[in-house]
């Protein structure tokens, strides 16, 4: 049931407050401001190392957590989409943990990975929405992401909501190491509970400047996503919404890559959508998006109030998000990305929840 909305998709999208904070109050205590014991199968406190796998929007969202291990919890993380992880012949650690993220479960590379973490010697994570999928079934330690079912082909709740789990591990992992304190883990976790309230508000007040967006977007042939950090794989995980159900060209680059190839392609016709909050990565962006401009590229910018004021910049459209920590900013971030797709889409008229050549559910290889 659609409810009131036009597709799964926009439905979906605006479930993201309700589901975050049903995810999170699996792994948080919100009184205590702690993460809760995590899955005693896995020892974060001991692995060396973690590798993650996935496909798709999954690997994304582990891309995220990747910077977040390495950041919190000062733990090295090979990661790599699962058609190349489970071929690549990776000299893997047995000590190690691995987790293996899937919204359905089920699919076919992120499952023989698994297989070949397994065989290895790994404890191995499914990070799943469906429990009673073959990942979890065949993993040590299960973390449910709570989203709920997720109709829509393109993925949006599931997305964010694995988003919010993995940092709710890295921050868990970060004390069991000791590599954050205990004062941190609580800015941290407050900072996560805050998170549903501010998602709600931000659903509410952009929603006009992105359909006015969407309509020029849907104009257009190709489009460019970038962002630093946390951002970049946002710049992709932006790109892959948009190709999905709009058909439009996109790509996401690291923002310090633009130099090495992708300039080349900037001109009037192709808007940047530059993912950029004010966070320590900032001015670096803000130096990229000059090059953009100079070239006479138009430049979407997708910030926060004071990134806004920092920035002198000329721009085709600026979004204006709510200053957040940069923790939370990922999962914030994703919603002005997820509904210029979506409306981008509409205005195109494609079949949102059943784009052309895509399933749902990918079991073979
Ligand atoms: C993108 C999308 C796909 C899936 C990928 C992995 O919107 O939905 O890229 O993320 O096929 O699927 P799961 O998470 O079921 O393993």
């Amino acid at each position: 049931d659609k409810g009131n909305h036009r597709h799964f998709m926009e439905k979906e999208i605006h479930e993201q407050p309700e589901a975050i904070s049903h995810a999170l109050s699996h792994y948080v205590d919100f009184l205590a401001h702690t993460v809760r014991p995590i899955a005693e199968e896995i020892d974060f406190a001991k692995v060396p190392s973690l590798a993650i796998s996935a496909c798709g929007t999954a690997y994304l969202a582990g891309l995220v957590g990747k910077y977040w291990f390495e950041r919190y919890a000062r733990l090295p993380v090979e990661i790599d989409v699962a058609s190349e992880f489970r071929y690549r012949e990776i000299p893997l650690n047995p000590a190690s943990a691995a987790l293996f993220i899937s919204q359905s479960g089920e699919t076919a590379d992120t499952l023989a990975s698994l297989r070949y973490c397994k065989e290895n010697g790994l404890k191995i994570g499914a990070v799943v929405n469906t429990k009673e999928s073959t990942i979890a079934r065949e993993s040590d330690a299960v973390f449910p992401i709570l989203a709920g079912p997720e109709i829509g082909v393109a993925s949006t709740k599931a997305f964010t909501c694995q988003l919010a789990v993995l940092a709710a591990l890295a921050v868990g992992a970060g004390r069991a190491r000791g590599t954050i304190s205990e004062a941190e883990e609580k800015t941290l976790v407050r900072h996560l509970a805050e998170m549903p309230r501010i998602m709600a508000s931000v659903l509410n007040t952009i929603q006009q400047s992105i359909e006015q967006l969407s309509r020029d977007l849907s104009k257009c042939k190709d489009v460019l996503y970038l962002g630093r950090g946390t951002s970049y794989p946002l710049a992709m995980e932006g790109a892959l919404k948009l190709k999905e159900i709009s058909y439009i060209h996109a790509e996401g680059y690291a923002a310090g890559e633009l130099k090495h190839g992708p300039i080349a392609l900037i001109d009037e016709n192709m808007p940047v959508i530059v993912i950029a909050p004010h966070d320590r990565f900032f001015e670096k962006t803000v130096s990229n998006m000059q090059e953009v401009a100079a070239r006479g590229g138009r430049i979407i910018f997708i910030t926060d109030e004071k990134g806004a004021a920092a920035s002198k910049l000329e721009t085709m459209v600026t979004i204006v998000l709510p200053n957040v920590d940069e923790i939370i900013a990922p999962m914030i971030y994703s919603l002005p990305i997820q509904l210029l797709a979506y409306h981008t889409a509409v205005f195109m008229g494609t079949d949102v929840d059943q784009p052309r050549n895509l399933a749902k559910s990918v079991t073979v290889e």
